[in-house]
């Protein structure tokens, strides 16, 4: 027995406990909020990540990232703020191509991109229904997707226009199939989801089913997995259509089926859609997309 070897043992040991500590507080800092799901996928919040040593691993990727966005009818009037906020804050330093999907081409806005990025319009016609033209969005996406960036980009995020950046939403967001949890049901029990209920739609999701309300506002991942959300979405929306079904949030409900049974391999916190009408809550440490307030009877056709 030697007094000096006791020593250097308690020292190795306080020194093991406060390196865990610092790792525990650099990795796990958020002890408010669940940060994994439970297969495994993390919940991406503010503190939870280091965006300096993300954006050093993938910067070394070269990756490039697309966006896409619909502006048909009176929807044109959001695209400003949400290009001007998009080239400030979305994977600022990064290849960007956003394709902005309209039927006034005339109206999308001359926002300059910063270098390395780029705007891209194409032309859709123009529809009388909102409805229609959010059914119309899966196929639109998984044409542009086989037709013009498959061996192009590596990434694509669909994100809703009437929405703008406040803050980063940068690699931490980068997964294989990624989907943001609603602001609106995050505190909710499953039985609260707004879910397609009727089991005659594609989009049915069981009383006993269901991890999380995703938003229809934004959703994305590595190019093959949403090729492969937009054909499955697609398909189900026409199915259904064709029995004369519309699933009660459109879209967003095929979404929400859809990541029922592919789960997402990474899950943004409400963070990355806030909505600006709703007050903002102690676990939210900050907001880095939202949906701007707007009066639906001024911009939707129906
Ligand atoms: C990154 O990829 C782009 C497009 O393929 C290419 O033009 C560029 O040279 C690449 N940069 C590096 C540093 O490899």
């Amino acid at each position: 027995y030697s007094p000096v070897q006791n020593v250097k043992q308690s020292c190795f040991l306080l020194f093991l406990a406060m390196f865990s500590t610092f790792l525990f507080h650099y990795f796990i800092s958020r002890t408010d909020v669940v940060s994994v799901t439970p297969w495994l996928a993390p919940i991406v919040w503010e503190g939870t990540f280091n965006p300096t040593l993300l954006d050093a691993v993938y910067y070394k990727k070269n990756i490039s990232i697309a966006a896409t966005v619909f502006a048909v009818g009176k929807y044109v009037m959001f695209l400003r703020n949400f290009l001007e906020t998009l080239d400030q804050h979305f994977f600022a330093g990064f290849r960007v191509h956003v394709y902005v999907f309209t039927d006034q081409p005339k109206e999308v806005p001359k926002v300059k991109m910063a270098a390395g990025r780029e705007l891209i319009v194409q032309p859709v016609p123009s529809s009388n229904r909102w409805q229609e033209i959010s059914a119309r969005r899966m196929e639109i996406i998984q044409k542009l997707i086989e037709e013009k960036i498959q061996n192009k980009v590596d990434y694509i995020f669909c994100l809703d226009v009437d929405s703008k950046f406040h803050d980063r939403w940068g690699t931490e967001s980068l997964g294989g199939l990624v989907a943001v949890i609603h602001p609106g049901y995050y505190k909710n029990d499953r039985s609260k989801f707004p879910y397609e209920r009727r089991t005659s739609s594609r989009a049915y999701v069981a009383p006993d089913e269901g991890d999380f309300y995703y938003c229809g506002g934004a959703f994305g991942g590595l190019i093959p997995e949403v090729l492969q959300l937009a054909k499955t979405c697609r398909k189900n929306f026409e199915d259904d259509a064709k029995e004369g079904i519309e699933a009660a949030w459109q879209e967003e409900s095929h979404l929400n089926r859809y990541m029922w049974i592919n789960k997402p391999s990474k899950v943004l916190s409400p963070e990355y859609l806030w909505q600006d009408f709703k007050q903002r809550e102690a676990e939210i440490r900050t907001i880095r997309f939202s949906g701007v307030v707007k009066n639906y009877n001024d911009i939707r056709p129906n």
